[in-house]
């Protein structure tokens, strides 16, 4: 048997099965690539909702919602669900486990922060068309982005150093005594 096949059966303390080691890089490359893409096109969105609010040109402000709003439709709503889908599906396909830990748990949390900051409060497409663009509405926009930058770069932050705190107790997720470790895997995973 290959070393590559014994990575990809790697032993199954949870009792679980885990993702074969090829599939987890794939999957890990598209989340990579999605998460830290959005963290890339949220910045965008704080620089441009930045510039429309001190500007006071009335017209230009209305020209780069009109922006925002393709950047958000063809960005962020895609890559925050692919992010969220790969996402889940490293978390419950690896000895990550969804509540094992907590970087993984608030990284969840802050995903759909930032899902649900872009569904409830922000909405170029209507400043884009509104009568009264008043400052307080603009600065409302810059502060939304910003709260989601935020959270994405906690998440990121949270990624690279993966804390050990544990969410769930050890007994509740694991047969006590069991090994851990893959060989592709040792230094990442728990
Ligand atoms: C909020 C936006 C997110 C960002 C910016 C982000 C970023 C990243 C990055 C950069 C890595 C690679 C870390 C490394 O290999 O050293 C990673 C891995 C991982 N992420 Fe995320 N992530 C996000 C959301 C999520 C969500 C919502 C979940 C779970 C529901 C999740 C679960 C995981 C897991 C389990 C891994 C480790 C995969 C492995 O080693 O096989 N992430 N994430």
């Amino acid at each position: 048997m290959s070393t590559a096949t014994n990575t990809a059966r790697r032993p199954r303390d949870t009792g679980r099965p885990t993702l074969p080691a090829r599939l987890r890089r794939a999957v890990l490359t598209v989340h990579v690539i999605s998460s830290v893409g959005l963290l890339g096109e949220v910045w965008v969105l704080v620089v441009l909702t930045t510039v429309a609010a001190r500007d006071g040109d009335t017209e230009f402000a209305r020209t780069a919602y009109r922006l925002l709003s393709v950047l958000v439709f063809a960005g962020g709503i895609p890559l925050s669900l692919t992010a969220l889908a790969t996402g889940l599906v490293l978390a419950l396909g690896t000895r990550w486990g969804l509540l094992r830990y907590v970087w993984v748990f608030a990284k969840l949390v802050a995903l759909v922060g930032v899902i649900a900051i872009g569904a409830a409060l922000f909405a170029p497409e209507e400043l884009a068309v509104a009568d009264g663009l008043t400052a307080s509405r603009q600065w409302g926009q810059t502060a939304a982005v910003t709260a989601q930058a935020v959270l994405l770069v906690t998440a990121t932050v949270l990624s690279v150093h993966k804390p050990r705190w544990r969410l769930l107790p050890r007994h509740r997720d694991r047969p006590s005594g069991s090994r851990q470790g893959g060989a592709t895997t040792r230094s990442t995973e728990p």
